[in-house]
């Protein structure tokens, strides 16, 4: 069974028999979805993804993918930067997902991975003159990290890469060793997520989350130019605190600003919205998620479970 972790999804043949995905043009089972060792991207990490949620709602016996076409909106933007052209426009391949998820015909929250990668086999450092191919699959999945009790976080001592070495801007796989040496050091450390400094030391992001701050009752977060992912996720809480009338300040972000801060959260699709309540060991307020992080972690998850007229149109109903 594909099980959902706290930070991690195991998976045994038994389930993955009946979920399918989508590779070299057609859809076949998912164990069959293989690629060889040579595959470019296999040995670079020459590959864009996306990360994609879709929320089961159990009233109405309907499947929600989240903000779909904004995702491949941005994986098409990915895969630009790695002299790659997707084989399908955002909108088909958000028919794809909607066709892949019907024949998986899942009934619980799912998580939808779409990778588009240099597919030849050869080997040589480089982007040009390389074949590439799009797969996507979906797994069952739940919680990636705590969102209720607040999580704990350390700061770490690994600096996010530049958009001058390797775009954050863009979700190319390689580029996620940064984050994967973020997030052990900080659980290996005994934290439970860890959050990362640019080059200059101002604060960008967590290891796979956009980082809110309260302070003074506005939302403070890093602009997308301190090597930020420019976070979907981060965009929609941005406009649900536009329509409560909480104001939102996009600037630099100092380290010590996370330790006087009146609440702060990290938000993603994986992570969903995580209270983060203490950081270096220093309490966040008073140690609980605060009144504005409440608010919008319930707007939020009513949102993307189709509960909310007002942000329905996030959501692609799958069947
Ligand atoms: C490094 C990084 N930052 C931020 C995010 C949040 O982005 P989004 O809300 O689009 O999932 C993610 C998650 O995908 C991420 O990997």
């Amino acid at each position: 069974m594909l099980k959902p972790g706290t930070t991690t999804v195991t998976a045994d043949a038994d389930h993955t028999a009946n979920l399918w995905a989508f590779i070299r043009g057609g859809f076949v089972p998912l164990a069959e979805a293989q690629i060889s060792v040579t595959t470019h991207a296999f040995n670079y990490g020459t590959a864009v993804f996306e990360g994609i949620r879709a929320y089961w709602n159990a009233d109405e016996e309907q499947l929600f993918g989240l903000d779909l076409l904004a995702h491949y909106q941005r994986i098409h933007r990915s895969a630009k930067l790695l002299h790659m052209t997707v084989p399908h426009t955002p909108d088909e391949l958000v028919r794809l997902t909607v066709e892949l998820l019907r024949r998986d015909g899942l009934r619980e929250d799912a998580y939808i991975r779409p990778i588009v990668y240099k597919s030849s086999e050869s080997i040589g450092v480089r982007l040009h003159n390389l074949e590439s191919d799009l797969t996507i699959f979906a797994i069952p999945f739940g919680k990636y990290i705590d969102t209720e009790v607040g999580i704990r976080a350390q700061v770490s001592t690994w600096r996010r890469t530049d958009d001058n070495a390797i775009p954050a801007r863009a979700k190319l796989t390689g580029s996620y060793v940064n984050g994967s040496f973020a997030k052990t050091e900080a659980q290996l450390n005994g934290f439970d997520e860890a959050i990362m400094l640019n080059q200059d030391g101002h604060v960008s992001e967590g290891s796979a989350e956009n980082i809110f701050l309260v302070r003074d009752g506005m939302l403070v977060t890093p602009p997308v130019s301190d090597n930020v992912l420019e976070g979907i996720t981060r965009r929609h809480l941005m406009d649900v605190a536009g329509d409560l009338g909480i104001g939102v300040i996009e600037r630099s972000v100092d380290r010590t600003e996370l330790y006087s801060a009146d609440e702060v959260f990290l938000c993603g699709t994986g992570a969903q919205l995580a209270p983060v309540i203490e950081i270096d060991r220093r309490t966040v307020g008073n140690g609980k998620p605060g009144p504005i992080t409440r608010r919008l972690h319930k707007i939020y998850f009513d949102a993307a479970r189709g509960r909310m007229d007002a942000y329905r149109h996030w959501l692609t109903p799958v069947y």
